[in-house]
Parts: C-alpha cells; structure tokens; sequence
C-alpha cells in the first residue's frame, strides 16, 4: 500500500497537518508542493492526500500549478484538507475541479481552522495558545477519519460568500505580481540563506549576500518568520505605484500592510525552521513513535 501526501505550506499548520495525518496512517511519503510534480507522480499510489492554506478565499496559486501539474492514480483513496483561519472559500471546489480532469474525485474532504499568520496584515490571531490545541484535536479527529478510509462531501463556500468573492478578493488576486516588491532586508542580514530555504514557492537567491525576490511570491510569510535576525520587513513605497493605488481603492487592506517593529510573529509550534526547509521525507511515523517509546 502507498500512501502519500502533498502539502503547500508557509508557516507550518499544514506542514503540521500533514505530519499528523501520516502518522495516523503509518509509512507515508509526504512531499512538498515546491517540488516538481513531474518528479514525484502518485500513479502509483493508493492513498493521495492534499493539504493546504486558504488564501483570498482559494487555494493558493502555487498549489494549482502543483495540482494541474500531476498525475493521479484516479483508483486511489483521494483526501483533502484545507487549513483556514476563518474563511475556506471555494478552496475545496477550486480543487475538485483541477482533479476532475484527471478523472480524480474527492473521497474525503475536510477544513482545519487555523492560526491566521499573514503577519504583514495583522498579528498572528486568534491567539495560538488559545487555537492550536483546537486545531491539533480537530487534526487528530480527521486523521482517524481518513485512517478508516471514510467518505466525506467536501465543504463548499456559502452563497453570499460565492457572489462576494469577485467583488472583494479578485483585487487582491491581480495584485499577486507585486506582492513582494515591498520587502525590504535590512543590514541585520547575516547572509544565513535560511529565507531561501523556507520559500515554497522557490522565489528567493541570494545574491551579494543577501536575498533577492523573483516576482512569484504567494506572501506566504515564511521567509519573514523564520529569518533569525528579523531582518525582512515590508513597506509599500512610491516605487509601488499599482499597491499605492490600490490602498486607495477596492483594495482596502493594502493600506494596512507593513510590518510594524513589535509586531508578533507566527510559526506553528511543532514545525521548526529546518522542518519547512525540507523538499520530502520518507516517513515512518508509527515505528519513529514507538522507536520513541522505547528509548
Ligand atoms: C496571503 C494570505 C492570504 C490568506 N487568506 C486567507 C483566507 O482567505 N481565508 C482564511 O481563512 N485564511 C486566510 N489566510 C490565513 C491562512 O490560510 C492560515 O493562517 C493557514 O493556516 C496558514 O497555513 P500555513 O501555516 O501552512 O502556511 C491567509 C494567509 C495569507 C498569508
Ligand atoms: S534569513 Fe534573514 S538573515 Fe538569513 S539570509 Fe535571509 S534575510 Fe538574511
Ligand atoms: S518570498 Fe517569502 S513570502 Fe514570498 S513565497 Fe517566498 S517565503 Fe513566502
């Protein structure tokens, strides 16, 4: 039996899902959508999981490309599940569809509310004390659901939120281009190179010692989060005419980005930085548990 699991993840709550999901399971593969999906096709697998962040209300951009990108086993066990911190949106739908042309449907799906970390937006909320014990009960729930191989309708958007999600978040989804010619980097840089290493979407080099930003930034906040010294900010300048333009119109948190010097930071508790600079990891989770136990 393979099993296998693919997850997009920026600062660690799907990573984390995806950990908890495998190790209900047993011997699962887990890969991240940074990857190539011509690299690690699942034709051959028997279970295929997805997990992923919401963003504006859908999947993030990057795991569409990762998702039209590979090839399923449409025999499989096919599972997903969605990680928001308060809104799912038609990330669930926009999913399904890609699959359906690979004659791929959802067996199981499912959301896992969240900490909401788009620190360049706002601090990191509701509180993580307060949320990731909710969320891990909820994870441990689901994993045992998927173990059991049970069947679930996944969740869709509401009505309203369907004819809102034009009108509010398209805006958003044409700024995308630029959402990284804010970022700044300060001389704290100590030139570790870790930010290039935690991106999922491969839109970091160094260069000169330092990172430089490629254009194809899905703002998933762990460059900022996982840098040691603090040193990447974010600030909308002149030079950002269409952000600047945007604060002033449709867009209203566009006016509200940056990245105040006291403001907290998230990264989900039980993923560390190396973690999320990880590609793949083979992973026996039930003996590395019991190996545990024994020791
Ligand atoms: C760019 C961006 C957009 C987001 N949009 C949404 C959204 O539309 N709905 C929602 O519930 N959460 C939204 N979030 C919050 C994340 O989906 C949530 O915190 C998620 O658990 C982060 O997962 P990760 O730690 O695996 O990156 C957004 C976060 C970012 C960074
Ligand atoms: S993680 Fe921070 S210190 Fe390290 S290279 Fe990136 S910006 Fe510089
Ligand atoms: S550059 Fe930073 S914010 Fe953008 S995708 Fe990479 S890690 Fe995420």
């Amino acid at each position: 039996m393979k099993r296998r699991i693919y997850y997009f993840s920026g600062t660690g709550n799907s990573m984390r899902a995806a950990r908890v999901i495998a190790s209900a399971l047993g011997d699962t593969e887990i890969i991240s959508m940074r990857t190539d999906p011509k690299d690690y096709p699942a034709t051959d697998c028997d279970v295929v999981g997805f997990v992923f962040p919401v963003y504006h209300w859908t999947m993030p951009e990057h795991a569409e490309k990762f998702v039209e990108g590979l090839s399923v086993n449409p025999n499989a066990y096919v599972f997903a599940v969605a990680m928001p911190s308060f809104i799912l949106g038609i990330a669930l739908e926009r999913l399904a569809e890609l699959l359906a042309p690979k004659g791929v449907t959802l067996d199981y799906g499912n959301l896992v509310h969240s900490v909401a970390n788009y620190v360049i937006v706002y601090p990191p909320f509701p509180s993580p004390k307060l949320r990731v014990p909710r969320t891990e009960k909820k994870l441990k729930k689901i994993a045992e659901e998927i173990r059991a191989g049970k069947k679930r309708d996944y969740p869709r958007a509401s009505r309203l939120i369907k004819w809102r999600m034009h009108q509010f978040m398209d805006p958003y989804l044409e700024l995308q281009v630029y959402a990284d010619n804010p970022f700044t980097v300060s001389d704290d840089c100590i030139s570790c190179g870790l930010c290039t290493r935690v991106c999922p979407c491969n839109n970091l080099t160094m260069e000169e010692g330092k990172p430089v930003f490629h254009h194809h930034c899905a703002n998933c906040m762990a460059c900022v989060v996982n840098c040691p010294k603090r040193a990447i900010g974010y600030e909308i300048n002149e030079g950002d005419r269409k952000l600047l333009d945007a604060s002033n119109s449709k867009t209203p948190l566009v006016k509200i980005m940056g990245l105040p010097k006291g403001r907290k930071l998230y990264r989900n508790p039980y993923i560390t930085s190396s973690d999320l600079c990880k590609n793949e990891e083979q992973v026996s989770w039930q003996n590395e548990e019991k190996q545990k136990k024994r020791s």
